[in-house]
């Protein structure tokens, strides 16, 4: 069915519904599923940390009946002991597919074009595809209809953002975004989401007040203030970004029954009080658990065995 797993814009409005209906059926049978990538290997490139990205593929590999094999950021040290090109090269006469969280988006694009195997994106500066479709599938679990919702997004215009507004796009969802001013999303990704909206019906609203942004929400959405990779700007960003944390506050000019989402991890008491982050509208964990399930769906699409 999918020949990479790269970004959620990639994929035709049928894939994207598709792989939101699969992982309904995986996650009722995982049983009937046990064996279905006997035999498959994947390799787990990682140049950065993680604990949910690397525990779901691995562990959704194993149930699977394949095997994760587990690269940290010092085993390969891409671009220091050897190139990036190098390491695929090596990498696919071993393995089944690849998947690899990075800096540069343009490093998975680069191994996608010289890998023969599906290449999956866990993660980059840019996207974090397997994150949004996780979340769109709790939201369709949680919510049924996608269409008449209301996802509201505050903070960094970042990685989680720009995936959010891609799968916002694909299911016809309203999206508003609130971000301090300079840390908009990328335009083109603005842009191909409002396009795409055309189609599906999605709208979207930018603006830099999270007042606004959350006002008739049915969930609010954050996410840290600093990346990985931009350790360095943690202070300069807290002062910029101590305006859009998500409380009580906020929450409570959203809908009376509003969720609150994060892909974790979280900086409680940054972005998110406790308050929120442990309330009971929160879907935080939920969120987690569905990393799993929907990557289960896209092992099994790339690797062919559904
Ligand atoms: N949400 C997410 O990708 O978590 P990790 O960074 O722990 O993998
Ligand atoms: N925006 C965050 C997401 C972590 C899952 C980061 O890139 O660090």
């Amino acid at each position: 069915m999918l020949d990479n797993f790269i970004s959620i814009h990639d994929l035709t409005l049928y894939q994207f519904s598709k792989i939101l209906d699969l992982t309904r059926e995986i996650k009722d049978n995982s049983h009937r599923y046990r064996n279905k990538l006997k035999g498959k290997i994947l390799a787990m490139i990682f140049q950065k940390p993680s604990l949910r990205t690397r525990m779901t593929f691995e562990v959704g590999m194993l149930q699977l009946g394949g095997e994760a094999v587990y690269l940290s950021p010092s085993d390969t040290q891409v671009g220091t002991r050897e190139t990036l090109h190098d390491v695929g090269k090596n990498l696919e006469r071993w393995v089944d597919a690849i998947m690899i969280r990075t800096f540069a988006h343009q490093n998975v694009i680069d191994l996608a074009q010289l890998c023969r195997i599906p290449i999956i994106n866990a993660l980059t500066d840019l996207l974090h595809p397997c994150q949004a479709m996780a979340d769109f599938f709790t939201l369709k679990e949680k919510r049924g209809d996608l269409v008449n919702f209301k996802l509201a997004y505050v903070g960094d215009g970042n990685n989680v953002c720009h995936s959010l507004l891609s799968a916002a796009a694909k299911a016809g969802s309203k999206m508003s975004v609130a971000t301090p001013p300079g840390y908009e999303p990328d335009p083109e990704i603005r842009k191909q989401a409002e396009e795409e909206g055309k189609e599906t019906g999605a709208s979207f609203f930018f603006t830099n007040d999270p007042s606004e942004a959350v006002e008739n929400a049915d969930a609010v959405y954050t996410d840290v203030w600093a990346s990985m990779g931009q350790e360095q700007e943690k202070e300069k960003r807290a002062k910029l970004f101590a305006s859009f944390q998500v409380n009580e506050s906020l929450m409570a000019k959203a809908k009376k029954e509003a969720f609150f989402m994060h892909c974790l991890p979280a900086h409680r008491g940054e972005e998110v009080t406790d308050g929120v982050i442990d309330s009971t509208r929160s879907m935080v964990y939920d969120q987690a658990e569905n990393r799993l399930h929907v990557q289960k769906v896209i092992m099994l699409s790339l690797l062919g065995k559904r």
